[in-house]
């Protein structure tokens, strides 16, 4: 049904793995977000892939890296990495005409608070229970569903307007939204050898980010809230899924 080439899929998500590995671990306060993004891109070098973010969209960086109230697209600059900042990197590339996608999201020396080290913690178990709804013949929004569950049982919120997505030979393919709440328009089938990247936004407060008119690209919450992203690009199979982008937990 899909004719992938299912082993430059697996590279390039151990490739995206590894550097969004490498770049959580050394996420220290007092480095800049630039020196950060260039762990990403001397990862992607070495390995021989591009940047998505750069071939597709021309942003203004290797790899997304995404701050506290930033859930998304945050552009790698000057900035200082502080104590207790909630990081968040996300790292996309292509190599041989195929794409992958994962997100992780570390703190920053030590936690302002337990509601922090919560928040990453849920938008990972989200992730997994969303992950775990994934497999041939489900509807695409039974993992929202499942996500929005997970998250709400917790206390926090999701946020509405980011999603994940199919991909494969493009970065954003069919189905082209995968919310972190059940929608009834997303009511397409999974089916065997599809690929799809699904990511959690959950934050404290806030269901809703607006774009930064003073970048054009940083996605942000209006009251300030944090957001925690985690994203594992996967093969959905018979009877559930093959992780492109593994490990989270393992460390
Ligand atoms: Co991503
Ligand atoms: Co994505």
């Amino acid at each position: 049904m899909f004719d992938y080439d299912y082993d430059a899929l697996r590279e390039i998500g151990r490739i995206v793995a590894r550097a969004r590995d490498e770049m959580a671990r050394a996420v220290t306060p007092g480095m800049t977000t630039k020196e950060l993004d260039a762990i990403g891109q001397r990862i992607l070098k070495e390995e021989g892939a591009a940047s998505a973010p750069i071939t597709m969209y021309e942003f203004p960086g290797y790899t997304c890296i995404s701050i506290n109230e930033v859930a998304a697209h945050g552009i790698p600059g000057k900035e200082v990495i502080k104590d207790g900042d909630i990081v968040n990197v996300d790292v996309s590339a292509v190599k041989d005409g195929y794409y992958a996608d994962t997100g992780r999201t570390v703190i920053a020396g030590t936690p302002k608070s337990p509601e922090h080290v919560r928040l990453v913690e849920v938008s990972l178990t989200s992730l997994e229970a969303g992950l775990s709804k994934v497999k041939a013949g489900t509807k695409v929004n039974q993992i929202g569903k499942a996500i929005y569950a997970d998250v709400r049982k917790n206390g926090f919120t999701v946020i509405r307007n980011l999603a994940g997505h199919g991909l494969g030979r493009t970065l954003h393919g069919e189905p082209e939204t995968i919310s972190n709440y059940y929608s009834r328009e997303e009511n397409d089938i999974l089916k065997v050898g599809q690929v799809i990247a699904v990511e959690t936004f959950v934050s404290t407060k806030d269901e809703i980010v607006y774009q930064s008119e003073e970048d054009g690209w940083a996605l942000f919450t209006p009251n300030d809230s944090p957001v925690s992203q985690f994203e594992h690009t996967v093969i959905v199979t018979e009877d559930g899924y093959e992780v492109l982008t593994g490990t989270f937990r393992e460390e």
